[in-house]
């Protein structure tokens, strides 16, 4: 039976209260009658300023008439709406942030249960992190990616082509005006961006791990099925508060398993690494890197989508979206885990079918696109917490690779001497980039895709061994090592890394080593100085002050629970 969570405001006085709230209940039209039904709040992150959230006025309206016909009260309330391209420094630096004002206004608000609202890259996990730690009644519903761009027959995706043609353009291969048509056609439809990016990955992950109903990861946002899940998620909200089942219930270790392997399965982006192991550790779950690595070494990789693939959304949610990939690799994941439907995954995927006509895209368990190592942990001297790679979006002749490192101390340095045709580099050189983790940006921006310098672009290359403590977006590809932990910024062995030394990666074997030898790096230690970025006020401030590092998923420390707190109190 549904627990009774509308706590009212303290006015110091529990029967003023009830009395003052009725009064407003009333207000909005509400007998008190109705008042005793279950209220089911639905945290709408539309924006004008976030592109990918523009569409979601006719969502909010079915998941309201599912709950109407539940018998349920719905409540639209709004919270931070985080967009990648009109945000700066970069959402990463936000995500916390919408995270906090997701939890703090469903625990304030007299709310039973409620349904989220995300899409874009960090609103996703924010709202789950916000609902993991609120512990309430909770469905995931994403908005849905866009359709597919087209210029002159090619199929365009955002934003894998926003990369791909902007490199073009620099090596002079592309023209201005066909580079401005490109870019007309790179967003053409409503919804989050359309390829395996961070935004459909972490959509995919909602579905994994049980939080959204079965279909929804997939669906397009200009598809009637989006609609048909909100009013079914609107319907299913007020059934999960009558059973009272919480997010607790469902997020728990063998459910985050499964989210790592769809991970793996799809191809999808490093920034779930982080976004998953900071959901996670808000119940008190701890996944460590090497949990991505050990479960991604032997999990087939099957959805043919891009970056890493040919296809994208529209084309995956043809043929059956997350959950035909789930049912692929049904023997690899735990079936007995609960969902957001009431029922189990093994009983929601009894039906499911891959499209025959689709296994290009979805390819059988038997034929995968690719064995395992969706997401490769490294580890070695120059990242002791580890960083991660995606092999499978890396040129496979550099996977193993020893070469002269490039320094670029922050991203203003790179921006300033990377078009230099005097920059001393070399195309078996390794390009890195520093100060540019969490603390050190600060936020972790998507700079970790570094370009090629100019005059090796003209010489005709396209990839070189790229090494950061930052991120990169989903969407991008080459051979890019993310994530470095701990960052220079706050003394890793990232920052002694200068231009000059020999790194060797070697992705098979999983490791990362500057071949520097130790009386050197002692010397260079003592020499270290933190940047001077530090902020004296402010959001900013905090974020500094309590941010973690990318092995532990970027939360803030004091957001975790007691127990990972004392844990991790041993590490930076
Ligand atoms: Fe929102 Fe790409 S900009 S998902």
């Amino acid at each position: 039976m549904a627990k009774d969570r509308k706590q009212t405001a303290s006015y110091g006085d529990e029967g003023f209260s009830v009395f003052l709230r009725q009064a407003f209940a009333r207000h909005m039209g509400h007998t008190k009658k109705d008042w005793e039904k279950p209220t089911i709040g639905i945290c709408n992150t539309q924006s004008e300023v976030n592109r990918c959230h523009t569409h979601f006025g006719p969502i909010v309206e079915a998941v309201k008439r599912g709950v109407l016909m539940e018998g349920g009260i719905p409540l639209e309330f709004p919270t931070i709406s985080l967009g990648e391209s009109f945000t700066s420094p970069t959402t990463m630096m936000f995500r916390n942030l919408a995270a906090m004002d997701t939890e703090e206004m469903i625990s304030a608000q007299p709310l039973d249960g409620v349904v989220l609202i995300g899409g874009c890259d960090k609103m996703t996990p924010a709202q789950l992190m916000g609902a993991a730690s609120a512990d309430i009644p909770s469905i995931m519903i994403t908005g849905g990616g866009m359709d597919n761009g087209e210029y002159e027959g090619k199929t365009l995706g955002a934003c894998s082509d926003c990369r791909f043609f902007w490199q073009e353009y620099r090596s002079g291969s592309v023209s201005e005006e066909e580079l401005d048509n490109i870019n007309q056609a790179l967003a053409p439809s409503a919804g989050h961006c359309m390829v395996m990016g961070s935004a459909s990955t972490m959509a995919v992950v909602s579905e994994a791990l049980g939080m959204m109903l079965p279909g929804g990861a997939a669906t397009l946002a200009t598809d009637n099925r989006k609609l048909a899940e909100a009013q079914e998620a609107g319907k299913q909200i007020v059934n999960l508060v009558e059973k009272d089942i919480v997010p607790s219930d469902i997020m728990t270790e063998k459910a985050f398993d499964n989210a790592i392997r769809m991970i793996m399965a799809v191809g999808g982006s490093t920034n779930a690494v982080i976004h998953l192991t900071a959901i996670a550790g808000r119940l008190g779950i701890k996944l460590p890197l090497s949990r991505f690595d050990t479960l991604g070494q032997d999990t087939p990789f099957i959805a043919n989508l891009r970056p890493a693939g040919e296809y994208q959304m529209k084309e995956f949610s043809h043929a059956g979206g997350a959950r035909a990939v789930m049912k692929e690799i049904e023997t690899y994941l735990h079936t007995d885990v609960l969902t957001v439907t009431g029922q189990s995954l093994k009983e929601n995927l009894a039906d499911v079918t891959v499209s025959p006509n689709y296994r290009h895209v979805i390819r059988p368990l038997a034929d995968p696109l690719h064995e395992g190592d969706g997401i490769a942990v490294l580890t070695g001297n120059i990242a002791p917490n580890g960083a991660v790679i995606k092999p499978k979006a890396a040129s496979a002749a550099l996977l193993k690779h020893e070469g002269r490192a490039v320094v670029f101390e922050s991203t203003a340095d790179m921006e300033q001497k990377v078009n230099d045709p005097d920059l001393d580099v070399e195309a078996d050189d390794i390009l890195v980039l520093k100060n540019t983790g969490p603390r050190g940006a600060p936020g972790m921006p998507e700079a970790g895709m570094l370009p090629i310098p100019k005059k090796l672009l003209e010489q005709g290359v396209r990839d070189m061994v790229r090494i950061s403590d930052c991120r990169m977006s989903g969407t991008a590809f080459g051979t890019i090592v993310l994530h470095v932990s701990p960052e220079s910024a706050v003394g890793g062995p990232f920052a002694l890394v200068e231009t000059g030394d020999t790194i060797r990666m070697d992705v098979q074997a999983r490791e990362l080593e500057l071949l520097v030898d130790e009386t050197e790096l002692a010397r260079r230690r003592e020499h270290f100085a933190p940047p001077e970025n530090g902020a004296e006020r402010g959001y900013k401030k905090l974020f500094q002050e309590h941010v973690l590092q990318a092995d532990q998923g970027c939360d803030f420390d004091f957001l975790m629970p007691p127990s990972l707190r004392l844990a991790d109190k041993t590490k930076d």
